[in-house]
């Protein structure tokens, strides 16, 4: 049987771990070669690469600060070299100085919404050509709750996170008509390296998150892969410029 994503390359931003790893290897399980993409943590990216490889895909690891708009260019300048294509891009990197508004100064500003929105459209910028020549694209860019709500610490992320769920509409508007299809997923909160970087009790806010979630446990990275891959698919003809939140139900009591 034909996997659904047979024959396409996916870039991952931000894949070397943690949401982004769980996607790279839950797209390449559905058929897709993959790009691993990371910051510093090189030795983690090419673990991944070899446990796609284990999988029977193509994979390739290239590091670039997204905030560094020729690293982005070179990043998309291997890929091409590397596959020729690049069919899905989910932009999934994020960073942010864990501040309230009013603590914030330029640079925390410039780095927070350099790397996780204007990089965005810039990725997608360059993608966009690759896609076209072929009549088919998925895009997938990973927002946050803080996008609409007001989290502890959160200021900066939540803004650039605003401006990541605006885009990805405009995106979708200009970009249905050529077979690319553009959506976002709004995880809620999971367990990764993130989110020790905030200055709360972390083992308090994670059993009053598992507490509060009508569906009984903490999201996983996984349950994130499986819905970004069905919106990746052919399956997906009609989801169209949404944010999908994947929270079993905390913020409808929230
Ligand atoms: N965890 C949560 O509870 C949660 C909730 C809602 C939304 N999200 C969103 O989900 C996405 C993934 O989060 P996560 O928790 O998996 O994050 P994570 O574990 O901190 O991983 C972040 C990834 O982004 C890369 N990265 C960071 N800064 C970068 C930069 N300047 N240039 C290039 N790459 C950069 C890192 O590369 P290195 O490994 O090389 O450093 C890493 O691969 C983010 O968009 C986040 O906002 C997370």
């Amino acid at each position: 049987m034909k996997l659904p994503l047979y024959n396409k390359v996916a870039l991952i931003t931000g894949s070397s771990r943690g949401i982004g790893r769980a996607i790279a290897l839950e797209l390449a399980r559905q058929g897709a070669d993959i790009v691993i993409h990371y910051l510093r943590k090189r030795h983690a990216a090419n673990e991944v690469v070899t446990e796609i490889e284990g999988l029977g895909r193509r994979a390739i690891a290239v590091g670039a600060n997204l905030a560094d708009s020729d690293k982005v260019g070179h990043l998309f300048d291997v890929v091409e070299e590397t596959f020729g294509r690049c069919d899905i891009f989910i932009g999934n990197a994020a960073t942010g100085t864990p501040k309230d508004a009013l603590e914030l100064t330029n640079r925390h500003w410039d780095w927070t919404m350099d790397v996780n929105a204007r990089s965005m459209l810039h990725c997608i910028q360059r993608v966009i050509p690759l896609m076209e020549s072929k009549g088919w694209g998925r895009i997938v860019t990973i927002s946050s709750p803080g996008s609409t709500r007001v989290l502890p610490h959160y200021a900066a992320i939540g803004m650039s996170k605003a401006v990541v769920e605006a885009l990805t509409r405009y995106l979708a508007v200009e970009l249905a008509s050529e077979g690319i299809i553009v959506n976002a997923v709004s995880p809620g909160l999971v367990e990764t390296k993130a989110i020790t970087a905030f200055p709360v009790d972390l083992q308090a806010t994670l059993e009053f998150a598992i507490e509060r979630t009508p569906a009984g446990r903490l999201v996983t990275p996984e349950d994130i892969a499986r819905t970004v891959a069905f919106l990746c698919s052919d399956a997906n003809t009609m989801i169209v410029g949404q944010t999908i939140t994947i929270d079993g139900g905390y913020q409808l009591l929230a």
